[in-house]
C-alpha cells in the first residue's frame, strides 16, 4: 500500500524508509535506518525529483502512481546518479515511457554508465542557472559538483522558494512518520546523525560545499528538501549554520575527543586517566575505543570537537590496526584545523605515535601538541606525570589569555554562528578583567545587531563594577546561561558587588578566552567574547556596542529566558509565618516581614530598592 506525505499543496513526498540496510554504501552502519526521499510536483506539468534505492522500489512506484492521481508524468529531474537515488529510473521509464529526463550533461554521462535504457530520445539537458517553467512554478538548476559526486545538481523552485538540495542537508535515520525537521527534536535526536552523514559522505569536500552554500545564499529559500532525512521548513539556520562550520572544518564545540586502541587495557588506562585530568580542569571530554565504536561515529566526533587525542598501542611495528584505519579514514575525510595530541604504547619499540603524526601531519592546519606520552607496556609514575603534563598543555588552550598557545589561535579565534543563535531575552553572566581582578554580573540585555562583522550590544547598569571594568578595558565575555543553572549562580554574580567581593572565590580553575577574561563552563551553552567599539550613555545604563572576536557553543541545552528563571529557578517566596504580612523582593525572593516597607529599604541580599518589592 502507498505511503506518502504532503509537503505543500502541490508537492508530495513519495519516498520510503529502509530499516533493514546493514551498511549504507557498504560502509556506514545505519542502526536507525535511512530514508530515500523523492518528491512529486503536480503543476500544469508533473515533475518528479529523483527516484530511490532498489530496496524500496515497489513502495516508491506505488507512491508515485497514487500521487499522480492518474495524470501522466512529464518530467523526472535527476540531480544525483548514485544508485540510492537513481536505481528505479529504468522501472519508472517502463511505466511512463513519455517522460522527459531533465539533467546536466554530467548526469547524462553517468546515467549511461550505470544503465542501458534509451535516454538520448528523452533527455532535456540543462546548464547552470537554466530554468524550466512547469506552469505556476519555475525551476532553476544549480550545479553542486562533489556534493557528493561530480554530477550533483540542485534545483530551486523560485515560485515556492524550495531548494531541492540533493545529498546536502541530509541525515541518516528513517523518518518514522515525521517528514519535517520541526516535527521531531532534531537537535537532540538527529543532529549527531546529520553530522555523521555530513562528515562521512561529503566531509572531504568542504570547499565544494562552501561553494554550494555561496550559491544558495543568493536565493530566497523557505524550504529545503534533501534526498535523505527531514524537510526543513522552519529554523533553516539551525542546519545551515552547521554546514557553514563543517564546510570550513571549524570545530563545533570546545572539548577533547579521545580515541584509543588498546590490546590489554594499558593504553585505555592512559586515555581514561587523561580524560579524568581534563575533566578535573572543567574541560569536556568524549572517549572512544576504536575497536568497538564504528569509525564513522569517531570521524563525526572529530568534526565536532576542537581537540583530538589519539592513543594507540604499537602493532607489528606499526599503528594498531583499528587505529590505523581510523587515522587513514580521518585523513581521507580531509580533517583539518584541529589541535592534536598523541599517546603511544609499545612494549619494546613504540612507533605508533610517530606514524600517526606522519599521516595526520599531511592534513591542513593540524597543530600537534608537543607534550606527547610514550608508554612501555604499562603506566608508571613517569608516564603519569607525562599524562598530567599533556592535560595541562591541553588545559592551557582553554585557559590561556591572548598570546599563549598561538598554535591554536585558528581554532580558538572563531565565531561560531550557532553560539550567536543562543541569544534570547535571557540571562547572561557578563565577565570582565582589569589587571588581576576578575569580576562578573548578571545582565539580561544582549542583542546581535550585525552579521558582517558580528556585532552585539549589551546594556549594563552603571552601578555594576563590571560596567566600570568594561569601560576601562573594552573587553568582556558573555556566558549564555542555560536551563539547569542553579539559583546560587544568580546569588554569586547578582546579589553583591564585585567592588568588595571576589565573585570567583568559590569557583574552580579559571577558564579564560584568548582575551584573558573568565567565562563559565558550567550551566552555559555558549560563550561570546566582545571588544567594545562604541558606548552610548543611556542614563542608568551604558549601551556598549561591541565586535565579537570569538564565540563558541558549550552545549545544546536551551538558554534560560527570564520567564524560565521566574518559573523554575527563582525560589518561590515563602509566606511569613502566622498571620504576619510581608513584602517579597522580585529580584532575589528575599522576604521582609512587616505591615509596611520603608521607601528607602534596601534588600539585604541583592541590594535592590523598595520599588522591586511586592506585597505577599
Ligand atoms: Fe544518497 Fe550520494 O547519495
Amino acid at each position: 500500500m502507498h505511503c506518502i506525505r504532503k509537503v505543500t499543496d502541490d508537492l508530495v513526498w513519495v519516498g520510503a524508509n529502509d530499516r533493514r540496510l546493514a551498511l549504507f554504501e557498504g560502509v556506514y552502519s545505519v542502526p536507525a535506518g535511512v530514508s530515500y526521499n523523492s518528491y512529486l510536483l503536480t503543476d500544469e506539468k508533473t515533475v518528479l525529483f529523483d527516484t530511490v534505492d532498489k530496496a524500496v522500489r515497489q513502495r516508491f512506484l506505488e507512491n508515485v502512481e497514487v500521487a499522480l492521481k492518474g495524470r501522466k508524468l512529464d518530467y523526472l529531474v535527476v540531480q544525483h546518479v548514485e544508485p540510492d537515488h537513481s536505481a528505479v529510473i529504468p522501472d519508472l521509464i517502463r511505466q511512463h515511457p513519455e517522460i522527459k529526463i531533465v539533467c546536466s550533461a554530467r548526469v547524462l554521462e553517468f546515467i549511461k554508465q550505470f544503465y542501458n535504457f534509451d535516454i538520448d530520445s528523452r533527455v532535456h539537458l540543462v546548464e547552470e542557472n537554466e530554468t524550466l517553467n512547469t506552469g505556476k512554478h519555475t525551476l532553476q538548476f544549480i550545479m553542486a559538483p562533489m556534493v557528493h559526486w561530480p554530477e550533483v545538481m540542485m534545483t530551486y523552485d523560485s515560485t515556492a522558494k524550495i531548494l531541492f538540495s540533493a545529498d546536502a542537508f541530509g541525515c541518516f535515520g528513517a523518518l518514522n512518520g515525521a517528514l519535517f525537521a520541526d516535527e521531531v527534536d532534531f537537535a537532540k535526536d538527529y543532529m549527531d546523525e546529520t553530522r555523521r552523514y555530513y562528515s562521512n559522505i561529503v566531509g572531504k569536500y568542504g570547499v565544494q560545499v562552501e561553494s554550494a552554500l555561496d550559491k544558495a545564499s543568493a536565493l530566497n529559500i523557505e524550504m529545503i528538501c534533501p534526498l535523505h532525512g527531514f524537510v526543513w521548513r522552519s529554523n533553516l539556520s539551525e542546519i545551515i549554520s552547521k554546514y557553514m562550520l563543517w564546510s570550513k572544518y571549524e570545530p563545533e564545540e570546545r572539548g577533547v575527543m579521545i580515541a584509543y586502541a588498546s590490546v590489554y587495557g594499558n593504553t585505555e588506562n592512559a586515555a581514561e586517566i587523561l580524560a579524568c585530568r581534563l575533566r578535573d580542569k572543567g574541560i569536556k571530554t568524549v572517549v572512544f575505543d576504536v575497536s568497538v565504536t564504528p569509525a564513522s561515529e569517531i570521524v563525526s566526533a572529530a568534526f565536532k570537537w576542537s581537540h583530538l587525542v589519539f592513543a594507540s598501542t604499537t602493532y607489528n611495528a606499526g599503528i594498531f590496526v583499528t587505529m590505523e584505519a581510523l587515522i587513514n579514514d580521518l585523513a581521507a575525510h580531509n580533517i583539518q584545523n584541529r589541535r592534536v595530541a598523541i599517546i603511544e604504547n609499545g612494549s619494546w619499540a613504540p612507533t605508533s605515535g610517530g606514524l600517526i603524526r606522519e599521516i595526520l601531519g599531511k592534513c591542513e592546519k593540524i597543530n600537534f601538541l608537543e607534550n606527547n606520552v610514550s608508554i612501555l607496556s604499562g603506566i608508571k609514575a613517569a608516564q603519569l606525570s607525562d599524562i598530567e603534563s599533556m592535560a595541562q598543555a591541553i588545559g592551557a588552550d582553554f585557559t590561556a589569555p591572548s598570546g599563549v598557545n598561538q598554535n591554536n589561535q585558528a581554532a580558538l579565534n572563531t565565531v561560531d554562528p550557532a553560539a550567536m543563535f543562543k541569544l534570547s531575552y535571557g540571562l547572561f553572566v557578563l565577565t570582565a578583567r582589569d589587571g588581576n581582578k576578575d569580576n562578573g554580573c548578571i545582565i539580561n540585555t544582549v542583542m546581535q545587531i550585525t552579521v558582517t562583522p558580528v556585532k552585539i550590544t549589551i546594556g549594563v547598569n552603571k552601578a555594576n563594577y563590571t560596567h566600570d571594568m568594561i569601560l576601562k578595558t573594552g573587553k568582556f565575555n558573555i556566558s549564555v546561561l542555560s536551563e539547569g543553572v542553579p539559583f546560587r549562580v544568580f546569588q554569586q554574580f547578582g546579589f553583591h558587588s564585585g567592588k568588595d567581593t571576589d565573585k570567583f572565590a568559590s569557583s574552580g580553575e579559571a577558564l579564560r578566552t584568548p582575551n584573558g577574561v573568565r567565562y563559565l563552563s558550567e550551566w552555559t551553552n555558549g560563550v561570546i567574547s566582545g571588544e567594545v567599539k562604541e558606548s552610548i550613555d543611556c542614563g542608568t545604563h551604558t549601551l556598549f556596542i561591541a565586535e565579537v572576536n570569538q564565540a563558541f557553543s558549550l552545549s545544546r541545552d536551551p538558554s534560560v529566558t527570564y520567564q524560565y528563571y521566574f518559573d523554575n529557578i527563582k525560589p518561590k517566596p515563602q509566606p511569613p509565618k502566622g498571620n504576619k504580612k510581608g513584602f517579597v523582593c522580585k529580584i532575589c525572593g528575599y522576604v521582609h516581614e512587616g505591615d509596611t516597607l520603608p521607601d528607602d529599604f534596601i534588600c539585604p541580599l541583592c541590594k535592590h530598592g523598595a520599588k522591586d518589592f511586592e506585597p505577599i
